[in-house]
């Protein structure tokens, strides 16, 4: 249960090896966390990850286990394991799939993986867990979508539309749950470096891990609804999001 502030104390972390989520259970965890689970495809590196935050805030107590956000029929008994330790404040849907656009607007295959991965395996994920936290009777979602979600880019339009469909499931499952004790707070962080964006150019206004994890950690001390890191992204995109499409279409972007 949150404390008696509304600090979380305990939180599941969907995609536990995300740059940005383990900077996000950093600052959770110098605060009031005292519990975590940690969920991922790799339990090696979850492991790692373990390791450094049980030393960040003793006694921090982290469990690890497995999870695929492709492997929908196994997303049911993930959730059981999930919450077999009792009620989770907070849970953190930070997996995702950049992918390679160039390859991947010609390879189906490709360009239905980061589909599958940052929305469906989302949905899959969330609507048994909204259930759970509705049972429980409070708790708080937070995803992580993007900039990329709210107009689509030329150059990164199958990733925006796997996060804009994310965005908007987000949306209106936070709308579903309005009075029920559960909140969901979007995030929509611009470039951030991280693992997955290692092999590109930073661009203007990129962002960090750090920064957005103190934006999440903000967000949620104000029970914010949408979020945008760094802040000032939000009026850059509802400019951009009012270009007339010739005009967007010749910006680099
Ligand atoms: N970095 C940015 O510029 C940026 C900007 C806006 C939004 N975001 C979003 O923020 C979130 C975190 O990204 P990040 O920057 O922290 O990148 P990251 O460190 O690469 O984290 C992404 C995580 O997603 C996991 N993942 C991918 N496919 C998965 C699957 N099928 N099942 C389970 N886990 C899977 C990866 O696990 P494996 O190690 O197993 O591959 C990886 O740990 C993502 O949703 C991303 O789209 C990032």
């Amino acid at each position: 249960m949150k404390d008696a502030l509304g600090a979380v104390q305990s939180a599941l972390i969907l995609g536990g090896d995300s740059d940005i989520a383990f900077a996000t259970c950093k600052r959770l965890a110098s605060g009031r966390l005292r519990s975590l689970v940690l969920a991922g495809r790799n339990l090696e590196r979850l492991e790692e990850r373990a390791i450094q935050l049980r030393q960040t805030a003793p006694p921090l107590s982290v469990r690890c286990i497995r999870l695929d956000a492709l492997a929908f029929d196994r997303h049911a008994a993930f959730v059981d394991e999930a919450f077999a330790d009792g009620d989770i404040d907070l849970v953190l849907v930070a997996f995702g799939l950049l992918g390679d656009q160039q390859h991947d607007e010609h390879d189906a295959r490709s360009a239905v993986d980061v589909i599958q991965t940052n929305f469906t395996g989302a949905v899959s994920l969330l609507i048994p867990i909204a259930d759970r936290l509705i049972e429980q009777g409070h708790g708080t979602i937070v995803v992580l979508s993007t900039v990329a979600a709210e107009r689509a880019r030329r150059s990164n339009f199958i990733y925006g539309a796997s996060k804009a469909g994310l965005d908007w499931f987000a949306q209106g499952l936070g709308d579903a749950l309005h009075g029920k004790g559960v909140d969901v707070m979007i995030v929509r962080p611009g470039f951030a470096t991280s693992k997955m964006t290692a092999n590109l150019k930073t661009p203007p206004m990129a962002t960090d891990p750090d920064s957005v994890a103190i934006a999440i950690e903000n967000g949620l001390r104000r029970r914010k609804e949408i979020i945008w890191a760094p802040g000032k992204l939000r009026c850059v995109m509802t400019v951009l999001r009012h270009l007339p499409r010739p005009v967007f279409r010749k910006i680099p972007l």
